[in-house]
């Protein structure tokens, strides 16, 4: 789907601290100003999130490299949960009380092994590992493709959706679902009729129902856990990143889980698609990128900041 780009592997630009990732003595407060006013640190997630301070991101927006997926990190799938394990440890110590971890991943089919043409587990371990070490398992959203692209995947149609977890740190997570509510599919004068409606409790023959007149006084439907926004296939204006997100998906997490006045950090920042949205909303927004040539296409984004998608595109005239 991409224009081929080379990658150049750099070492991290950022020293790696000399302590390990959990201790106390690496965390820089000021670490955290420099990350959000230059959007995109180039280094190594792994090291630099253990600098962030505890207690102090609202939003963990990421899409991370997918299971052995691209050249820019090929991470088998059998020690996936085993890589990604210190990141969500930093990121778990660096989350407000109220704060969330969204994770934007992919299934795969083993290409080798035993599994080799079946579905690998790889998303699920990744799960289950994350809630036993703390994190909490908030909801799973389909992130429905409706533009997913065409091709032979043998016993398989081609797969038009990927995961979002939303996990949080702690029992009262901040969402807002009245930030991503979307038009009610009744028109005006039956919401109107309905508003009015005394009888408005619809019982169903297995005798429960809902109060339609309370439902349309919250100016617009739950969008539900199906986010249907056509991916980007437009690569952001010159320099491409492989496997950029579309804005929709970033807004619709970022309005949801992050208050209007918090912090959004991605550390598998890319070309900054996160940062950028997240600015745009009024968050303070920054991340980190292991590769030069996506950190330089991160910056380019950051400072023209003009949407490369529309964000919270209706789609079929439903969802985000
Ligand atoms: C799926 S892409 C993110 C795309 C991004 N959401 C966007 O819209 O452009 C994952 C990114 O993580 C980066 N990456 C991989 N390992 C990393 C690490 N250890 N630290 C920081 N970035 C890393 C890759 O270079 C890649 O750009």
């Amino acid at each position: 789907m991409a224009k081929k780009t080379t990658l150049k592997l750099v070492h991290s630009a950022e020293p790696t601290p000399a302590k390990s990732a959990h201790q106390e003595e690496v965390i820089d407060p000021a670490f955290l100003q420099r990350v959000i006013t230059e959007g995109v640190i180039h280094g190594d997630a792994q090291a630099m999130l253990p600098r962030l301070p505890r207690a102090s991101v609202d939003l963990f927006f990421t899409s991370p490299p997918y299971a052995d997926a691209r050249a820019y990190s090929r991470i088998h799938p059998d020690r996936y949960v085993e890589w990604f394990l210190p990141f969500a440890r930093s990121m778990y110590d660096a989350a407000k009380p109220t704060g969330s971890l969204i994770i934007n991943i992919k299934n795969r089919v083993a290409n080798r092994g035993p599994l080799k043409g079946q579905r690998h587990p790889y998303v699920y371990q990744l799960v289950l590992a994350l809630q036993n070490m703390g994190w909490r398992w908030v909801e799973t959203y389909i992130w429905s493709k409706p533009n997913a692209v065409p091709g032979k995947f043998g016993p398989r149609t081609k797969d038009s959706f990927e995961y979002v977890f939303h996990f949080a740190r702690a029992a009262r997570p901040y969402f807002d679902l009245n930030a991503i509510r979307v038009p009610y599919k009744a028109d005006a004068s039956e919401i109107a009729r309905r508003k009015l409606d005394k009888l408005g409790r619809r019982s169903t023959e297995a005798g429960f129902g809902r109060d339609r007149t309370k439902t349309y006084l919250l100016g617009g439907a739950d969008p539900g856990n199906v986010v249907s926004v056509s991916q980007t296939y437009n690569q952001h204006r010159g320099v491409a990143h492989t496997a950029a997100m579309p804005e929709g998906l970033a807004e619709f997490f970022v309005k949801a889980a992050c208050p209007p006045d918090g912090i959004v950090i991605d550390p598998f920042a890319g070309g900054a698609t996160t940062v950028v949205v997240s600015r745009r909303l009024g968050r303070e927004s920054g991340g980190f990128e292991l590769h030069e040539s996506f950190v330089a296409e991160g910056l380019r984004r950051i400072a023209e900041d003009v949407a490369d998608d529309t964000p919270g595109q209706l789609v079929n005239g439903v969802g985000f």
